[in-house]
């Protein structure tokens, strides 16, 4: 048996997978976001931990036998995240999340101090990634600063709780700012850059290499005799990856969660800092990957259901499955800054095109819009940058809904499969590396593409209407950014 764990923001969630990957249990339980100041996003890690206990302790109610038998754990997480440890592995400050924009103005200090950061990066430093959160840590709370031993990425402090081993994979390492990703190691000129050193990294693995195991007191209290070794695993978005095979050169996928991603796997470092394309590890070796990342997809969702009382997919519901066309209404999702392809922190949501007649079904269904314009966005990013999308396949929580797959389909113009499996997500994903740290299997052999439930075309009537709106849409932010200088 093998567990996957994925750590994403809204909750944390557990597969369990038998040797020939079947889905055996699953279970998951929330987290909460504090927004302490505008633009702030943190949480606590030891929520993280609570909850990942209580996955744990559901999987085993639902199949004891089935958890006691348990030989390889992956994990996956929301990427970026600073927990900031000291020298005895005590937590400092709340961890500041991947989209927390307080620090845009950090990742210019970054740059100034070294020009040949980005060059060397092929990446642009951006608010979310975890760098210019510890040069505002250095500049606002020097005490906490002074006091780090350790960063370590959110599914990285739980590894540290599981097996007391400060360990990192490549992909998630990738999001820091400090790693060589074509090199796949620590970059002394870019921890220069933002004022690291490398004893204060983890040590670096192969997501598909094991880290540790568990420890014997975790694993008594898990009831896992056989102390699992635990994977380097990947960020959350390499690992749903994983999840659908998306690891030779052009596989894609769109991941609907709290961020948007569109991901393709490359079989080299394939770089385009300018259109804010992130350009990182992949959790396979020899592997590489590009992303676009849309900060607030079902997040835009999730907040305008918070603001009209309703549950989201109440709201989605009543717009029905059929595909008419676009919303009168305009919604640009940038409720915490954008970073691809503008990457900008200080930039902030906006609706626009409402009437007398706008109503919450305008609202939502311009929500819908808004997250497939921005994933138009990134694929024209990822086109500059010479990659090639033919289809996409469509996770996380938001491909339960037809109608906005429908749309995202269309204002792509790309077919979008749907995986058998339902939504497999990170957690599969992280299963899949548990599986092969465990028994030393070729990853080429685990990590197939699920097989395809059905795909969702674009739809002709509705191309040229969405082809419009998502001129006009286009239009919205150099229209408006000097309003947020
Ligand atoms: C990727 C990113 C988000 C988080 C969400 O760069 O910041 O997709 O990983 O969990």
């Amino acid at each position: 048996m093998y567990l996957g764990l994925d750590f994403g923001t809204s909750s944390v969630k557990g597969v369990l997978i038998d040797a020939r990957q079947k889905l055996v249990a699953s279970a998951s339980a929330p987290l909460k976001v504090s927004r302490p100041h505008p633009g702030w996003s943190e949480q606590n890690p030891e929520d993280w931990w609570k909850a990942c206990n209580t996955v744990v302790k559901a999987l085993s109610k639902l199949r004891p036998k089935a958890v006691a038998a348990v030989e390889g754990i992956g994990l996956s997480g929301q990427q970026h995240g600073a927990t900031l440890l000291d020298r005895d592995g005590k937590v400092l400050r709340p961890c500041i999340l991947w989209n927390d924009a307080r620090s845009f103005r950090e990742c210019e200090d970054i740059m100034n101090r070294e020009p040949r950061a980005v060059p060397l990066a092929g990446n642009i430093p951006l608010a979310g990634y975890t760098a210019p959160k510890l040069v505002w840590v250095k500049k606002h709370e020097p005490k906490t600063f002074a006091r780090v031993a350790k960063v370590l990425l959110p599914k990285d402090y739980i590894r540290l709780r599981m097996t007391g081993e400060y360990a990192s994979d490549m992909s998630d390492s990738s999001g820091t700012f400090w790693l060589d990703i074509a090199k796949r190691e620590w970059s002394k000129l870019l921890l220069d850059a933002s004022g690291m050193s490398i004893d204060q990294m983890p040590k670096l693995y192969e997501g598909t290499d094991a880290t540790g195991r568990l420890t014997a007191q975790v694993a008594r209290a898990w009831g896992m005799p056989k102390r699992p070794v635990v994977a380097g695993g990947g960020g959350d978005n390499a690992s749903a990856a994983c999840g659908i095979g998306a690891v030779t050169d052009n596989a894609a996928l769109v991941s609907i969660g709290t961020s948007g991603v569109m991901f393709v796997s490359n079989d080299q470092f394939r770089p385009n800092a300018g259109r804010m394309v992130h350009a990182f590890c992949h959790a396979v070796p020899g592997t590489w990957h590009q992303m676009g990342v849309i900060l607030s997809a079902a997040a835009s969702l999730e907040w305008l259901a918070g603001i009209l009382g309703a549950p989201a997919p109440k709201l989605t519901a009543a717009l029905g499955k059929t595909l008419t066309g676009p919303s009168p209404a305009l919604f640009l999702p940038y409720l915490s800054g954008e970073r691809t392809p503008v990457g900008d922190a200080q930039v902030r949501g906006l609706i626009m095109g409402l009437g007398h007649e706008s109503d919450h079904k305008t609202l939502t269904h311009a929500a819908l819009d808004a997250v497939a314009f921005a994933f138009r966005d990134s694929l024209e990013a990822l086109k500059d940058a010479g990659t090639e999308v033919k289809r996409v396949t469509a996770v996380g929580g938001g491909s339960k809904s037809e109608l906005w797959l429908r749309i995202i389909a269309t204002v792509l113009g790309l077919p979008v499969d749907l995986p058998a499996a339902g939504d497999v997500g990170g957690a599969f994903g992280a299963a899949r590396l548990g599986l092969i740290a465990a028994t030393g299997a070729d990853f080429r052999k685990v990590l197939t593409a699920p097989k395809t439930a059905r795909t969702i075309r674009p739809e002709a009537r509705a191309r040229d209407a969405y082809e419009e709106h998502y001129r006009r849409y286009a239009k919205i932010y150099p229209a408006i950014k000097e309003i947020y200088r």
